[in-house]
């Protein structure tokens, strides 16, 4: 019989997504991953659009379940980030970013919830952003404020959880050497200049990886960011203030 936890991340095949399976296999857990856009593996890999209807994604979280079963560990590892000032933001953009980072997310959650609230266990883990505590970085205001709503949805719905067995958490990292840029919407260009500039300070994916992997028995809803990208945020980046 196979005895081993199972662990599903969604974006399991982005560069942090990769860094979390490596990291989640050398801990011998069996893993299950979805993909968007760019299918990498043919085993326990599947497909789910978070930019798509509620019922489309209850459908592709179906087969999971049913091919996979219900994971002990749900790691919500996808994202997209939009570059540009409001005013030159499409409301396309503003929906599919909204879509992808933040209600995607929760109704993934979501589908999950009933399966480990009965089983009594399970673990929800979030990747937001140091986005998500302090809005850092110009021209990134849906992204900051989907990556806020990621932190204030899994901060409430973890004392909803208190006493069902059930675990919620949040991880703020600062930059990480992905490809994020390379896959953002909006003036794309400018977002890879800006990982250009500072991504030597940046962490590696499976440097936060392991990180949060470590975290997620301590009781801390929210993990990070590292103090080194604290400051890294707080000394080089614009500091808004009134002209
Ligand atoms: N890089 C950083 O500096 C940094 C810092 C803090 C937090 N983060 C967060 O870390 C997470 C992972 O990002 P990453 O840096 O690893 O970027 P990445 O390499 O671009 O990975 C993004 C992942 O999201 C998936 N995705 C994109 N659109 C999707 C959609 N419509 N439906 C379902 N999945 C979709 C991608 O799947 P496909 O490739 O198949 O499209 C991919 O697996 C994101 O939440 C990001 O905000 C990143």
């Amino acid at each position: 019989m196979n005895n081993k936890m199972k662990a599903l991340i969604i974006g399991g095949n982005g560069s942090l997504g990769k860094a979390f399976q490596s990291s989640l296999e050398k801990r011998n857990y069996e893993v299950c991953n979805t993909y968007h856009s760019n299918k990498i593996s043919e085993n326990n890999s599947y497909s789910l659009d978070l930019d798509s209807s509620e019922l489309e994604i209850d459908k592709s979280l179906e087969i999971i379940r049913n091919n996979f079963g219900v994971p002990d560990l749900l790691i919500i590892a996808s994202g997209t980030a939009c570059y540009n000032p409001l005013n030159k933001t499409s409301n396309e953009d503003l929906n599919h970013t909204y879509n992808v980072d933040l209600i995607g997310p929760v109704r993934v959650i979501k589908y999950f919830l009933p399966y480990f609230l009965e089983r009594k266990s399970g673990i929800i883990h979030v990747v937001s952003a140091i986005a998500g505590v302090m809005p850092a970085v110009k021209n990134m205001s849906i992204y900051t404020s989907a990556k806020f709503g990621l932190v204030g949805f899994v901060r409430s719905l973890a004392t909803e959880l208190i006493g069902t067995g059930v675990k919620a958490s949040v991880s703020c990292p600062g930059g990480i050497k992905t490809n994020l840029p390379d896959n953002a919407i909006g003036d794309k260009e400018s977002l890879i200049k800006f990982f250009q500039q500072y991504g030597k300070s940046f962490h590696e994916p499976n440097e936060i990886s392991e990180l949060i992997l470590d975290k997620l028995d301590a009781r801390e809803v929210l993990i990070f960011p590292t103090e080194s990208a604290k400051k890294l945020f707080e000394d080089n980046l614009a500091k808004p203030f009134w002209t």
